[in-house]
């Protein structure tokens, strides 16, 4: 199939064109590189060794989005282009909104002009809020902390909607948990711009001397060691989550959590990655981070059953190809 993969540049977005190339489709990438870099581009034409067709567009452009379906006959949309730093979304809720919605709009009404069916969405975790865990996709939603969230919640309901109006509209709203890790060449993996938020890339730089040490946030949860529990997935894991969930798509909204199914701790993460690694991760207990929940981890049965995926990697893999990526980052890079 011809697969159009917007923020294909970018840290999902590249390790799923991978395995889409090596499944034998073909990719044409629509990202406007606000952050990512075009030699990622390349990287996986050279991993895969094959080619894809990349437009440095911005997928908000109505018009620049309808060059690429006219110029090719497209079967199915990977949309993962799209703003994703949550505290930022919080100072930036218009550039958010915008962004996030309006790309899933735009992207959307191109399907229907050109009779493109298969639409795939990246969601996260972060639409159930605080839920009990495990989070299943029967629950309802709970409003999201932060504009990022609900731009996630806002893109499934368009997509619903687009999808009830048009009986052979096939939506795949995936519930992405926590991707960590890297592709085992440890030529692509996850680059922050910046001092990194989230966990593994704070840990991979403190580990690399970059940072000095790792600020846990609360160790007073109720969780087994008291720090956040998370369901963390293999990126790769992540991307062939993908390409199952595109080679079963069928008419109408299939909502699929992507995860192990498995909570890890903050501690358990950092003490893994010292195990595998062989290196220290010096790090001090803080107090809580605003917005953060206790526990995330998911109920993965229904993509087992509906998809026949299932996390293959576990926290060994993670840490490892996490690391094995930082290392070979020149130490002047971010
Ligand atoms: P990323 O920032 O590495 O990739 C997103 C890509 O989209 C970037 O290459 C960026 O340049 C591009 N982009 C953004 N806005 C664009 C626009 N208007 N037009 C064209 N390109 C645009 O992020 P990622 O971690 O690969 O996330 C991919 C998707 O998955 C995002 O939608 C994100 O919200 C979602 N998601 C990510 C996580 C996570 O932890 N990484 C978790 C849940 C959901
Ligand atoms: C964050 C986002 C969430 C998004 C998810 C995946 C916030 C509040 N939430 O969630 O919306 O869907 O990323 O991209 O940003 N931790 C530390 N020290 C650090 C960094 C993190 O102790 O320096 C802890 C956190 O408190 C948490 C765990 O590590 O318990 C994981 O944090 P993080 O990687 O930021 O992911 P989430 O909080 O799940």
């Amino acid at each position: 199939m011809n697969i159009l993969v917007t923020g294909g540049a970018g840290y999902i977005g590249s390790h799923t064109c991978v395995v889409l190339l090596e499944a034998g489709h073909e990719v044409i990438v629509a990202d406007n590189l606000c952050n990512s870099k075009a030699e990622t581009i390349d990287k996986v034409e050279q991993i895969t060794n094959k080619k894809m067709v990349f437009y440095p567009i911005d997928v908000t452009d109505e018009e620049a989005v309808e060059r690429i379906f006219a110029d090719h006959k497209i079967d199915g949309v990977i949309h993962f282009a799209g703003l994703k730093a949550v505290a930022e979304s919080v100072e930036k809720p218009l550039e958010y909104y915008y962004n996030n919605t309006v790309s899933t709009m735009v992207l959307a009404k191109a399907c229907q002009r050109h009779g493109v069916e298969k639409f795939i969405f990246s969601s996260s975790a972060t639409v159930y809020g605080e839920n009990e865990v495990p989070f299943v996709e029967t629950m309802d939603l709970l409003p999201a902390a932060n504009p990022y969230g609900e731009t996630k919640a806002i893109s499934e309901r368009i997509l619903m909607d687009t999808a009830k109006a048009n009986s052979k509209f096939s939506v795949s709203l995936l519930r992405y948990f926590n991707p960590v890790g890297a592709h085992e060449s440890g030529f692509i993996g996850e680059e922050p711009t910046g001092i990194p938020n989230n966990l593994m890339p704070y840990v991979t730089q403190v580990a690399k001397g970059k940072l000095e040490k790792l600020q846990v946030f609360g160790n007073d949860y109720p969780t087994p060691d008291g720090t956040g529990v998370r369901d963390y997935i293999h990126v790769m894991d992540l991307a062939e989550g993908h390409v199952a969930s595109l080679d079963r798509l069928t008419p109408g909204v299939h909502i699929y959590n992507l995860g192990t199914g498995q909570g890890i701790s903050v501690l358990q993460l950092v003490k893994a990655f010292e195990e595998v690694n062989g290196v220290r991760v010096p790090y001090e207990i803080m107090g809580r981070r605003p917005g953060d929940i206790a526990e995330s981890y998911a109920d993965v049965s229904k993509a087992e059953k509906e998809l026949n995926w299932k996390a293959k990697r576990g926290i060994k893999e993670m840490v490892r190809d996490a690391w094995r990526f930082e290392s070979q980052l020149p130490a002047a890079q971010k």
